[in-house]
């Protein structure tokens, strides 16, 4: 079968519906996306006021596609998706196709709005719970330092007493907890800006995993490691990396049963993107929790946060990549990061000219 061309592959990847339509709006070509709505109305041959909104569309078109012929400007409308408004709306446009100056016949799009606008609702309610967290967290600093210092005092005053010393430690560890709490409050609420430099992600890697040795050890873990070859090449914030990093390794050693293996693979992708994937084993995260492990304040921990994974998902997605955890019975949970390639680096070739190493790769 030979391929489609790239205009037409290009058509059918867009999340949008398009039509072609004739000049009495007859519909003449239709993408995937709209193929795919399986819909009666977006039959090749249809109208195509049928099929973006309904009798009620077919006076606005008409008088749309006229003006169109007649060289005027493209044309929009915000249409709800049903008689419901919270159902939704979707944005319809149409312009003209021409062969020379001759209008031939015309574009339409639908975008189906409900999505962004939950999207930016649901950014909107994050932003909000992160302000007030971040309110609240910054005035439990000052309190916090003046309970662990008082309890540090009663220590050292009562020192044969075991009931004030085994309450001490219980407080100062809560207090503890709570400082943890506090810091990623903060971090999660004011994030650094990213200062990104061209850098091998693994890199980071090396150093995060020499950090938390102890741990590992401590509950006898042991990481298998496979790095990608050649390095990876990405924009990175070491730093702000090394916190993901962290997360995910402190989340799988928490959830690995002790004494058994971790696995850490790396690789790049036929598109110069690094991949990791991180695999614990131990129980599945339950299928109703999972969908919702990102979300601030999940944990199913007695000492957790739930700040950990939000905050991985935050600095991840400033680096425009991506980050999925996925757990099944008996196979355990593996979190898997990918990070856009840099493109290759261009080397000056005899005549001066640069040209590239390898195809250039972008995500
Ligand atoms: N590798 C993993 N294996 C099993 N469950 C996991 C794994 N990673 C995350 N989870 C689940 O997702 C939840 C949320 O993780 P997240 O890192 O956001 O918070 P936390 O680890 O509970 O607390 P903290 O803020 O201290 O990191 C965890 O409580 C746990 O139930
Ligand atoms: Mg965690």
């Amino acid at each position: 079968m030979r391929p489609l061309p790239l205009e037409r592959r290009v058509l059918d990847a867009l999340p949008v519906t398009v039509y072609a339509v004739d000049l009495e709006g007859r519909i003449t070509f239709v993408n995937r996306t709209g193929a795919q709505r399986g819909d009666e109305h977006t039959a090749l041959g249809g109208a195509i006021w049928d099929a973006v909104g309904g009798p009620g569309m077919r006076l606005q078109l008409e008088q749309a596609m006229a003006a169109l012929r007649q060289g005027g400007a493209a044309a929009s409308w915000e249409l709800p998706l049903s008689s419901s408004a919270a159902d939704g709306a979707h944005l319809v446009q149409i312009a003209p196709l021409r062969e020379g100056q001759t209008v031939t016949g015309y574009a339409v799009t639908t975008v189906d709005l409900a999505a962004s606008h939950r999207a930016r609702e649901e950014k909107q309610r994050l932003a909000a719970v992160a302000d007030v967290s971040t309110g609240v967290a910054h005035e439990l600093r000052n309190p916090l330092f003046g309970i662990s210092s008082a309890a540090q005092l009663l220590r050292f005053r009562v020192k044969d007493d075991p009931v004030v010393e085994k309450n001490v430690g219980r407080i100062l560890r809560e207090v503890d907890r709570l400082n943890a709490l506090v810091t990623g409050l903060l971090e999660y609420g004011r994030p650094d800006p990213l200062h990104r430099a061209p850098g091998d992600p693994d890199a980071v890697w090396d150093e995060v995993i020499e950090s938390q040795r102890g741990r590992l050890e401590s509950r006898a873990l042991l990481l298998h490691r496979t790095r990608a070859e050649p390095p990876a090449h990405c924009a990175i914030d070491a730093g702000q990396l090394a916190q993901v990093l962290v997360n995910l390794l402190v989340n799988a050693a928490d959830a690995a049963p002790p004494g058994t293996d971790l696995t850490l693979q790396s690789s790049v992708l036929p598109n110069g993107a690094w991949r990791c994937r991180l695999h614990n084993g131990g129980a599945e995260i339950p299928a109703d929790v999972l969908p919702r492990v990102f979300d601030l304040f999940l944990t199913t921990k007695a000492g957790g946060t739930g700040i950990g994974l939000a905050l991985c998902r935050r600095i991840v997605e400033q680096h425009d990549g991506t980050i999925a955890l996925e757990s099944a019975p008996e196979h355990g949970t593996t979190a898997t990061l990918v990070l856009p390639g840099l493109p290759h680096r261009r080397a000056p070739d005899a005549s001066g000219k640069a040209h590239a190493t390898a195809p250039d790769a972008m995500l």
